[in-house]
């Protein structure tokens, strides 16, 4: 069994989050938590228990059988956010053997058996996987002994003052032990307040480094960096369901209408129904199903989502235009602009690093 956290309202997301919960957005136009679920299957997971409250009702639309090929899901949802440990006692009280827990935002295919394999050869109450990063001031860092066993939890150490490079990765395996270090009734850090005092009362809290492919998809950056790491196959080839190759690193989905003149450079995908008008060029960029981008545009280090519309001669450089926005004629958005979904950047405006809310979102009653 593991359990996924998916409960965050994912605001570094924002405005995309507004209206689809992160684990939803798509990586290569399929729903980041697929790919999630994918993995975990992998490893022969074939029940899954989404710990959620934010947007609940979009998972279940997502999965209306309740399933995901081999994997049997069901849903904890909670009435509050309990934080990440009071989510985990939520999902997985009653739970009788090992399972897993993942943070379900983290993009990896790091080795879950191996995890396992060091978690029981320890008869560790849980085991931590760790992900090297270069700069660790924006996690969880976890400084280990030679045999493994975790010395500390260090959350989120100014810039420069972490023990290690060596971070929580989001993925365990825990005991059902584990769940009494929890309370209940109050919010609870997993990270925060559960491993620590495991530590502090001497329980056996063990960590594996791994150097698989790993990256948070949680922040607008790196959310643009995982599609081009998929477009290049970290996850193995095709990087989306049904995609062709049509051109080396061109890849296309179902029925697209591409002008002659346009010009694309890889890597490029583009989604079932896209249409391309003439003299575009697309470069390292995902396109959603039902997009268009019209005559003379540019889309660059780009994501559009489903049915997103670039008008002409617009110019969209790392950014990323939510499901159904529009960017009108002559515009031009960069610097990791985000443009929430339905919302319409005007004719031949300019924008860098800005945020486009949806159509009825009112920030400041948020
Ligand atoms: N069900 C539920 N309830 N889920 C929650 C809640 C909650 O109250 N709060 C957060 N989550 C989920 C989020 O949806 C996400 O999938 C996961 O828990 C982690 O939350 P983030 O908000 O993304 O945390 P973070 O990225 O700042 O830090 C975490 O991940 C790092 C690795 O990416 C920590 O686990 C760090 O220690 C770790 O290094
Ligand atoms: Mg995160």
């Amino acid at each position: 069994m593991a359990v996924v956290l998916v409960g965050g309202e994912g605001t570094r997301l924002r405005p995309l989050t507004y209206t689809t919960p992160k684990p939803l957005l798509p990586i290569c136009n399929r729903p980041f938590l697929e790919r999630q679920l994918l993995w975990l299957a992998s490893s022969g997971v074939d029940e899954v228990v989404l710990s959620m409250g934010y947007l609940p009702d979009a998972f279940k639309q997502r999965f209306p059988d309740d399933r995901f090929g081999e994997i049997q899901i069901r849903y904890a949802v909670e009435d509050e956010p309990l934080g990440t440990g009071g989510a985990i006692r939520f999902a997985a009280e009653g739970a009788t053997g090992t399972f897993l827990v993942c943070n379900g935002d983290v993009l990896t295919d790091l080795d879950i058996r191996e995890l396992l394999k060091v978690h029981e050869a320890a008869a560790a109450e849980a085991t931590i996987a760790l992900t090297q990063v270069e700069d660790p001031s924006a996690f969880g860092v976890v400084p280990t002994a030679e045999d493994g066993r975790v010395l500390a939890f260090v959350v989120k150490p100014p810039p420069g003052l972490a023990p290690t490079d060596w971070i929580n990765a989001g993925t365990y395996v825990l005991e059902p032990s584990m769940l009494e270090r929890i309370p209940t009734g109050v919010t609870a850090s997993v990270e925060r307040e559960t491993f620590p005092r495991t530590l502090e009362s001497g329980g056996a809290l063990y960590a594996v480094q791994s150097d698989a492919f790993w990256l948070d998809i949680g922040v607008p950056r790196q959310f643009l960096d995982a599609q081009e790491f998929v477009l290049d196959g970290v996850l193995g080839f095709p990087p989306a369901p049904g995609a062709r190759e049509q051109g080396e690193g061109i890849w296309v989905q179902g029925d697209v209408d591409v002008d002659p003149t346009a010009r694309l450079a890889p890597p490029v995908l583009l989604g079932d129904g896209s249409v391309i008008g003439a003299d575009v060029a697309v470069k390292r960029s995902v396109l959603g199903p039902g997009c268009r981008v019209r005559e003379a545009a540019s889309v660059v280090g780009s994501v559009l989502l489903d049915g997103a519309q670039v008008g002409a001669r617009s110019a969209i450089t790392d950014s990323i235009v939510g499901s159904g926005a529009e960017v009108q004629a002559g515009a031009s958005i960069g610097e990791v602009t985000v443009v929430g979904a339905g919302a319409v950047v005007e004719a031949g405006t300019a924008m860098l690093g800005a945020r486009v809310l949806p159509p009825g979102v009112d920030e400041a009653a948020t």
